[in-house]
């Protein structure tokens, strides 16, 4: 038969394949979320996520010259701190593991952005994202306004310390305003903020609340994080961050939320990143250990759809793994 349309022509071969295809992957634009805590000589695997670990000041910097070797465009440090409180105080001592880890990053690792997450979940006792306040709808309430000095506190702390990116992810109201007002007047005006803007009360999280110790003792997010089913809401969220003053505005979890991914970078006119998490992560890798999906196929082809969706910057734990498999040309003959 004559058929004149045959979009098999172009499928051929892996290299009309990859001459034909419409997005590329870059290591440029990955960024490999880190947990750091207090200690030396720290490489805790993490059970829940195979190939990730806790590490201590030292070995984190030898993590980040790995990375910078493979590529990766930068990292996100998340802090075990050795003491929790209600005020989550641990997360602006400029002793702790993140600001110790992001002054040896910096000197170690100039060609790596080393990001700072800015919540206090991973510091309370209680593992809110905020202190909290006793009102009549029970004593896990946050008190959104209470919070906002000690984000700009711990965000001003990871600013000191080094940090090229600060990124706060309490998604509590106002909390790009209040930090980037504390980071000016601290004399940080040139440190950018990385919003998480659309944050979703995720089932996606386990496995990292297993690895920072957040999960929360009373409760749950809901109150703060939104509601998956909003996209419209997604994109106001974006909105008011950027008028806040977000250098660059988040999506999480990456995977579940393409849609808003596509919209706020519709609306948008700063970067968008989006972050595939340990949730997104521990699911592939679990179902590969069962031989049910091929890991490295699985992870090229979220990136990808994450990537295609209109996120530029990717946080994913499979960084590395990425790096690699861009770099070596293995996801050039797919
Ligand atoms: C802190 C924070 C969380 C994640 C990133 N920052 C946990 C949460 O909101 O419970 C989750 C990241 C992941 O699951 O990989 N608020």
């Amino acid at each position: 038969m004559d058929l004149v349309h045959r979009p098999r022509r172009l499928r051929q071969t892996p290299a009309l394949r990859r001459l034909t295809r419409e997005t590329r992957l870059h290591p440029a634009e990955l960024i490999a979320p880190l947990f750091v805590e207090a200690g030396r000589g720290i490489h805790t695997p993490l059970a829940s996520m195979p190939g990730q670990f806790r590490f201590s000041v030292d070995t984190v910097v030898e993590e980040g010259k790995r990375l910078e070797r493979l590529g990766v465009g930068g990292v996100i440090l998340f802090g075990i701190p050795a003491r929790k409180d209600a005020r989550g105080a641990s997360g602006w001592d400029p002793d702790g593991p993140v600001p110790q880890a992001l002054a040896a990053l910096k000197a170690a690792c100039p060609g790596l952005v080393s990001m700072a997450d800015v919540c206090l979940c991973e510091y309370t006792d209680h593992g809110h994202c905020g202190i909290l306040h006793a009102t009549a709808r029970g004593a896990t309430d946050v008190d959104n306004d209470a919070t906002l000095p000690l984000l700009a506190q711990e965000a001003v702390c990871y600013a000191r310390a080094g940090a090229d990116v600060v990124a706060p992810s309490a998604m509590m109201d106002g909390q790009v305003a209040a930090i980037r007002a504390g980071l000016d007047a601290a004399g940080f005006r040139d440190t950018p903020i990385l919003a998480y803007s659309a944050k979703s009360a995720s089932a996606f999280y386990g496995p990292f609340r297993d690895a920072a110790g957040s999960t929360p003792g009373k409760g749950d997010r809901k109150g703060y994080q939104m509601d998956p089913a909003n996209p419209r809401e997604a994109v106001r969220e974006a909105l008011l961050d950027v008028e806040e003053g977000a250098d660059a505005v988040m999506v999480k979890p990456a995977g579940p939320n393409l849609d808003w991914i596509r919209d706020i970078a519709e609306a948008v006119d700063v970067p968008v990143a989006a972050y595939q998490v340990s949730g997104e992560y521990a699911s592939l890798h679990a179902a590969a250990e069962r031989g049910w999906i091929d890991l490295d196929r699985a992870a090229y082809e979220t990136l990808l759809g994450i990537r295609r969706a209109g996120a530029t910057w990717i946080l994913t734990y499979f960084a590395a793994h990425a790096a690699e498999a861009i770099t070596s040309g293995r996801w050039d003959r797919v």
